[in-house]
């Protein structure tokens, strides 16, 4: 039998989707020297924003610097305490601690992974009250000024219960939508959630580009003027130099892959999701496995991420992905450590927190392969090898423990 060869994700067959069409428009930017702003650049901000209804697209270099500039458009003071998830890519957090501010991490919902509001809640009952209108927490006098959720593998986090919160305590919110592009909330799309949305189109994104690139989507004309200063060295115009900024540009050559792309991001979505309806029936029979569920919205299934452990809690993460790769499928942990735990990020004592269910998670976690050009064959693979690994000895052994 032939060995599976079966990767946590590929590119490979996704570069050949309307690969001319692709080269003439890279082609076209050649010839045109239009590498640096223009209206390659233009055009894939106005598409990005009425993709999503929202009202500005302002691109720029990666979700990274998306995250930066939607923190510093909202004039994020020294010391304000932003309230975050440990469980995301570092992005969501560092770029809080590089403006000299505090994140504050808040444990996450077991089952969709994401922030979980009554926890944030309580946080903010216990530790902070109101001078004038500005939140200020009790132990260090710091400002908490907002809500930095992620949409994390491509669910919405729970923005009803956000957005009660954020007007009770006066904070902003920036939706971390790197992993959801596409995804829903009631008749919203993703990104259009908070005050600011933070999108990454880092190659394996749902939309992904050819490099780095990443946008902040808003409808706040002012928040909009303030992020296309930012993105450009804090410049109004000319040489009229107001704050410090950073050089944050998107690429005509990756605007240019992204408005060749975006039309078929519906199609990816939809594959991702029959992909995952696949998973579903085939694993709903098996113990020690918590599946992904779609309970906040349209899931657009950036990972499909399993909890696995037994009755007592044991972790069979690394059973399970060692037995994987013996058979040739490869998969992913999606994270392998919560950020509460990363001390750089652990900018003051008064402000750690407890995590158990993020570093449950880290323990426990595992990402099966989730690409839109699986075939269906591949996709049987996976799920008749996760059972083979259910059926073995070594699994009734634990069970009895
Ligand atoms: C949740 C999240 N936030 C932010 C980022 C940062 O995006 P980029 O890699 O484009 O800087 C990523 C990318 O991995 C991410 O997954």
């Amino acid at each position: 039998m032939k060995k599976l060869s079966i990767p946590a994700f590929s590119l490979s067959r996704q570069i050949t989707h309307n690969k001319t069409a692709l080269l003439n428009a890279l082609e076209e930017v050649l010839d045109q020297q239009a590498f640096i702003g223009g209206h390659f650049v233009t055009r894939f901000e106005e598409e990005l924003a009425t993709y999503l209804g929202s009202t500005y697209a302002i691109g720029c270099n990666s979700g990274t610097d998306a995250l930066w500039m939607a923190l510093h458009a909202l004039r994020i003071p020294k010391n304000g305490i932003v309230l975050t998830t440990p469980f995301s890519f570092i992005a969501s957090s560092s770029e809080i601690a590089s403006h000299g501010a505090h994140p504050v991490f808040i444990d996450i919902e077991h089952d969709t992974f994401n922030i979980n509001p009554q926890l944030l809640a309580a946080w903010l009952e216990k530790n902070a009250y109101f001078e004038g209108k500005t939140a200020i927490h009790k132990a260090t006098g710091f400002p908490v000024v907002g809500i930095v959720p992620v949409d994390l593998f491509g669910q919405c986090a729970d923005y009803r219960m956000l957005h009660d919160i954020a007007e009770t305590w006066n904070l902003w919110i920036i939706e971390d939508t790197a992993q959801a592009i596409g995804a829903t909330y009631g008749e919203k799309k993703a990104g259009t959630l908070g005050s600011i949305g933070a999108f990454s189109f880092y190659p394996t994104k749902n939309l992904g580009a050819f490099g780095d690139a990443g946008a902040c989507v808003t409808d706040d004309p002012i928040l909009a003027e303030r992020l296309l200063q930012v993105r450009h060295h804090g410049r109004k115009a000319g040489y009229d130099y107001q704050e410090l900024g950073i050089n944050s540009r998107l690429d005509a050559f990756q605007a240019v892959a992204l408005s060749q792309r975006l039309p078929l991001l519906d199609g990816f979505n939809d594959r991702r999701r029959a992909i995952a309806q696949q998973y579903a029936e085939a694993f709903s029979a098996l113990n020690n496995l918590q599946l992904p569920r779609e309970i906040i919205g349209r899931h657009v299934y950036h990972q499909y991420t399993l909890l696995v452990r037994d009755a007592s809690g044991k972790s069979l993460r690394n059973e399970l992905e060692q037995y994987l790769t013996s058979v040739g499928i490869h998969t992913r942990i999606f994270y392998p450590q919560s950020l509460q735990s990363i001390p750089f990020l652990n900018t003051h004592p008064a402000l750690a927190t407890a995590c158990p269910v993020a570093t449950m998670a880290t323990e426990s976690c595992l990402s099966l392969p989730m690409w839109p050009e699986m075939t269906d064959e591949e996709v049987q693979a996976v799920c008749a090898a996760v059972q083979q690994f259910f059926m073995q000895p070594i699994l009734e052994t634990h069970a009895q423990v």
